[in-house]
């Protein structure tokens, strides 16, 4: 998914927008933060899509800056998409990467964009956190930066990023709209946005937020 425009996510978020009320919000965030604390250790077994090293060889990985990664860092990647397949990242570029999980695709990122740029990861879990510097410092790479944080609430001024790029975090937000205005937000003029997603094309399989939270909360 390559948004042109923040008024094409718009309708992402209306669905959930009024729907929930702030203690259903909490509770499917409680349901996603302990299901990531866990993904954090190992994602092996967890997610009906091929993870680790076999996930990235599955969605088009270039295999030369695979190649460079430590394996035990790629077996920590869970992402459902090749944002990286949207366009290219050029040397130099500042990405920030919305929902990095173990940081896998910020640790690529830095590669792409080479030692005159750098790559910024943020995740709303701190164990998801502690497991990305855990893997950075497996690495040789001194340009990225991890830190907590929401993607409804970027903690970087206006204009701060050439280049944002989301792997299977967005469709975690509940307010999607609002993720994206901040998405945008810190987007410089002509910047790019690489989203790779789990969308739903029909209506969702459940009739109310309750069946949401319940899915979470298993
Ligand atoms: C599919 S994982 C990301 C995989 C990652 N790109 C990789 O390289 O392995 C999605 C991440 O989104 C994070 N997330 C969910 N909701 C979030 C939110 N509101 N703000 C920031 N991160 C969030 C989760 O904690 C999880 O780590």
């Amino acid at each position: 998914m390559l948004y042109s425009s923040p008024r094409d996510s718009l309708h992402m978020g209306a669905a959930m927008n009024g729907v929930f009320t702030q203690e259903t919000i909490k509770k499917i965030e409680e349901g996603i933060r302990q299901r990531y604390a866990a993904a954090a250790k190992s994602p092996e077994g967890r997610f009906r899509f091929p993870t680790g090293k076999a996930g990235l060889e599955a969605l088009g990985y270039d295999r030369g800056i695979l190649a460079t990664l430590p394996d035990e860092v790629l077996a920590s990647y869970c992402g459902v998409g090749q944002p990286f397949a949207l366009a290219r990242i050029e040397q130099g570029e500042s990405v920030l990467d919305v929902g990095c999980g173990a940081g896998v695709d910020t640790i690529i990122a830095a590669v792409m964009t080479g030692p005159h740029g750098k790559a910024t990861g943020i995740d709303f879990v701190p164990e998801m956190i502690e497991r990305a510097k855990q893997n950075l410092e497996e690495t040789k790479l001194d340009n990225v930066a991890f830190a907590q944080g929401s993607g409804e609430n970027l903690p970087f001024p206006n204009e701060s990023f050439d280049c944002v790029i989301s792997n299977g975090a967005f469709n975690l937000i509940p307010d999607k709209a609002k993720a994206m205005r901040e998405a945008f937000r810190v987007l410089k003029h002509n910047g790019k946005i690489m989203i790779a997603d789990q969308v739903l094309e029909k209506s969702p399989p459940f009739s109310s937020p309750a069946d949401i939270v319940a899915t979470w909360a298993r």
